[in-house]
């Protein structure tokens, strides 16, 4: 089996992170999200490993190239984003045997294994996953028949036949490519992988679904980032590989080679990465503190900073996402108030 991983898009709903970073590689647990999609694949079998990139595909290549992975990774330009199956003819070339689709943007928390075995077992063309959510308006949602096979697919719609939301990873044999070939565009103008699919179910290809059992998260929007990071954070194990100097470290906290705790609270579940240094402050739970950052005088929980960020006496902070090589400080000179070099399309609460 192949896989193909997307890590395109422009990730509009994540700005202004999204302006410098391509959004599959926003770190969740100091990890990009990208790399759960590649350890999933790899896990459930896959022998080669096809990643589609959009803007920023150079950065993508460089991440990705940062770890020795145990299956050859190839990386195809989609070019301009038309959608999720013109995805799959653009890589037209490299899927030439059954492979497994996986949007790099969705993180599931007991992988794709059981999955990959039913579509196997079950000798389908397709097979989607499906899980019930609170807003299938969001999402590809699926019409079942009674028996549990699949009606119909639609994408996003404005009155949701069930809650069954397409979770972002696919199983196909090749017959997806003439599908993709056989569509349009829907009213956003994208070849919509979720039309293709119900090609197949219309041109009598049996079409497989199956639930996923733990969580599952599309990291979209910055809610969506936090609510991955919490439910990552409360599954790691604490370890410690830096200094601790006069500080308590509750439960379980992971600190990375060259972190340092100097008379500071760190109340686990967090990690703190490689040569970040907090000194004077709070860590609370569900924190995610990146590479080379430094937190003076400060509180905060909750959170993800990323990599080469300070924040020094800056109160209590909560539920904040804060990007790389951001610094973070109180006004110490006159005029006293907010000073702010913010970009387009942040959000900010005083
Ligand atoms: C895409 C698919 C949709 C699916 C979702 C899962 O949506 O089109 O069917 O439910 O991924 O993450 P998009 O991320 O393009 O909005």
């Amino acid at each position: 089996m192949k896989a193909l991983i997307l890590s395109g898009g422009s990730g509009t709903r994540l700005r202004p992170l999204t302006y410098s970073q391509q959004k599959q590689l926003i770190p969740v647990a100091n990890r990009p999200v990208l790399f759960y999609a590649i350890e999933d694949v790899i896990e459930a079998g896959a022998e080669e490993i096809g990643i589609i990139l959009g803007p920023n595909k150079e950065q993508v290549m460089e991440t990705v190239r940062s770890v020795d992975w145990p299956v050859p990774i190839r990386f195809i330009y989609q070019g301009e984003p038309k959608g999720l199956a013109h995805t799959i003819l653009v890589a037209e070339d490299f899927l030439d045997e059954d492979f497994v689709m996986y949007l790099g943007d969705n993180i599931l928390r007991d992988g794709i294994v059981n999955h990959e075995k039913r579509f196997r077992a079950t000798n389908s063309s397709a097979s989607v996953l499906l899980t019930p959510v609170d807003d299938p308006q969001r999402f590809g949602v699926a019409d079942l028949n009674p028996d549990g096979s699949i009606r119909r697919l639609v994408e996003k719609p404005k009155e949701p036949p069930s809650n069954f939301a397409l979770v972002g990873v696919y199983f196909f044999t090749p017959s997806i490519i003439q599908a993709c070939k056989s569509i349009t565009p829907s009213w956003r103008n994208e070849l919509e992988i979720t039309d293709a699919i119900q090609w197949l179910i219309e041109h009598g290809y049996k079409v497989d679904a199956s639930f996923v059992e733990g969580w599952w998260k599309d990291t979209g929007k910055p809610e969506d980032i936090f609510d991955a990071n919490r439910l990552i954070l409360d599954d790691i194990d604490g370890r410690c590989e830096g200094e601790v100097e006069e500080s308590r470290i509750l439960g379980r906290v992971v600190m990375e080679k060259g972190a340092r705790i100097i008379r500071s609270v760190v109340k686990g579940p967090c990690i703190i990465g490689e040569r970040s240094t907090i000194s004077d402050s709070y860590i609370g739970p569900y924190t995610s503190i990146g590479i080379g950052c430094r937190i003076s005088g400060t509180e905060i929980e909750d959170s993800i900073v990323m990599d080469e960020s300070s924040i020094l006496n800056a109160g209590k902070v909560v539920e904040s996402l804060i990007g790389r090589n951001v610094r973070i400080r109180e006004c110490d000179s006159l005029p006293r108030g907010s000073r702010l070099i913010v970009g387009d399309n942040s959000d900010i609460s005083l």
